[in-house]
């Protein structure tokens, strides 16, 4: 029997959100429902309401959540009811080229729940990176669903499905920091930090923390840095170099998006290191560098989506490492809202208040 329940949807460009009766339907095969115990609000969900990834209206937002698997498809094996689970929106098909050739998170052909939720007049909803979880239920694919250990709480748990994942991805994953290396980190909210969490994590000798917000920076301390420059005073390229010898980080991460940042990022970086660039530009975005100094280098430039992550792989992983006390990850929990809170959150994100506002159900 379907079911009716209440969610966050976001009905036309820029107009508020409001919670609404949403219908989910009964999993068919390879989809699980979902009941959502907490979900982060992202910077995503925000630009879905602006109109700036599609205009597939009504959006159901939310999509950094954790919750427990109420009821899956007949021919559902991976989870089971009353698993605890974070959400993902890469669920890897196995057969596309980028996954046989052994580099899953560039996956072509992930998937999403084929059946639609609706609202009660019919009218098909599109889930937020195709999951949807500003709601008491969701359905999504049964890949979709990573059971992690129960023991940590939920609205800890569902930031690894998006934001922290990416930070930290970004880090251990696509710029594979080492022992002994020295990062430096532009931009540090959410995935800024995070992407110094994961640095200290991998043994970073040395994060250097780059914002123009003195605030930013003392939270970037508590979360690893061990050196900080607010780049509205100093030139970050100089103030990186001079830390590091005069030779740049072994592994610079970009988490801003803006072409002045992308910039600082190319030169900051040792003649072998590697620019890792996680804040997503808008699409009219350029920058220009002069040619001998690309050729001058060695290293490597990359981009990092999701964090390069493998759900199945990393979310367990980091639920554990959270658990033993080793990754703090109750920290990027700035505070705990109720689901009719989640406009008031976007603008407190917005303001740059916040690392991360989590609705709890
Ligand atoms: N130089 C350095 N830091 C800057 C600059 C700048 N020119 N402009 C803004 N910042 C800082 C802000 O002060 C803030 O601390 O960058 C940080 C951005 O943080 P948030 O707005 O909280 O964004 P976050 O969620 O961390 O995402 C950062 O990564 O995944 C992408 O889409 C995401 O592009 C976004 C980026
Ligand atoms: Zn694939
Ligand atoms: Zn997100």
């Amino acid at each position: 029997m379907a079911q009716e329940v209440r969610g966050v949807i976001a009905p036309g460009k820029d107009e508020p959100v409001r919670i609404e009766t949403i219908v989910v339907p009964d999993p068919g095969p390879g989809e699980a429902v979902v009941r959502v115990q907490a979900c982060g609000v992202c910077h995503t969900d925000l630009h879905y309401k602006q109109g700036g990834i599609n205009d597939d209206f009504p959006f159901l937002l939310g999509h950094e959540a954790a919750g427990v698997v109420e009821s899956v498809g007949d021919d559902v094996t991976d989870v089971a009811p009353g698993d605890f689970v974070i959400l993902n929106w890469r669920a890897v098909c196995g057969t596309c080229r980028a996954c046989l050739r052994g580099r899953p998170w560039y996956c072509f052909d992930t998937h999403n729940a084929k059946q639609k939720m609706t609202l009660t007049d019919g009218t098909e909803l599109s889930p937020a990176l195709g999951i949807g979880a500003f709601a008491e239920k969701t359905l999504v694919a049964a890949g979709q669903c990573t059971k992690v250990d129960p023991a940590v709480a939920p609205q800890v748990a569902g930031l690894l499905g998006c934001g922290v994942m990416a930070g930290i991805g970004a880090a251990i994953n696509t710029g594979n920091v080492g022992r002994g290396d020295s990062v430096a980190v532009i931009g540090c909210g959410g995935v800024g930090d995070a992407a110094i969490a994961g640095s200290r994590l991998a043994g970073a000798a040395k994060i250097i923390a780059v914002d123009i917000d003195d605030r930013k920076l003392e939270t970037a301390r508590s979360m690893g840095a061990t050196h900080t420059v607010n780049s509205r005073t100093d030139d970050p390229v100089e103030a990186i170099r001079d830390l590091t010898g005069g030779n740049g980080a072994d592994v610079v991460i970009e988490a801003v998006g803006r072409p002045e940042t992308y910039k600082q990022a190319f030169y900051a970086r040792d003649l072998a290191g590697t620019v890792v660039l996680v804040g997503v530009p808008t699409p009219d975005m350029k920058i220009e560098l002069p040619l001998p100094d690309v050729f001058g280098r060695g290293g490597s430039l990359k981009s990092s989506w999701y964090g390069d992550c493998l759900p199945s792989r990393d979310f367990p992983m980091l639920i554990d490492l959270h658990l033993q006390g080793r990754l703090d990850l109750g920290a990027f929990v700035t505070e705990t809202i109720a689901l009719d809170e989640v406009e008031k959150a976007f603008e407190r994100m917005h303001r740059g208040d916040v690392l991360r506002s989590v609705v709890v159900l």
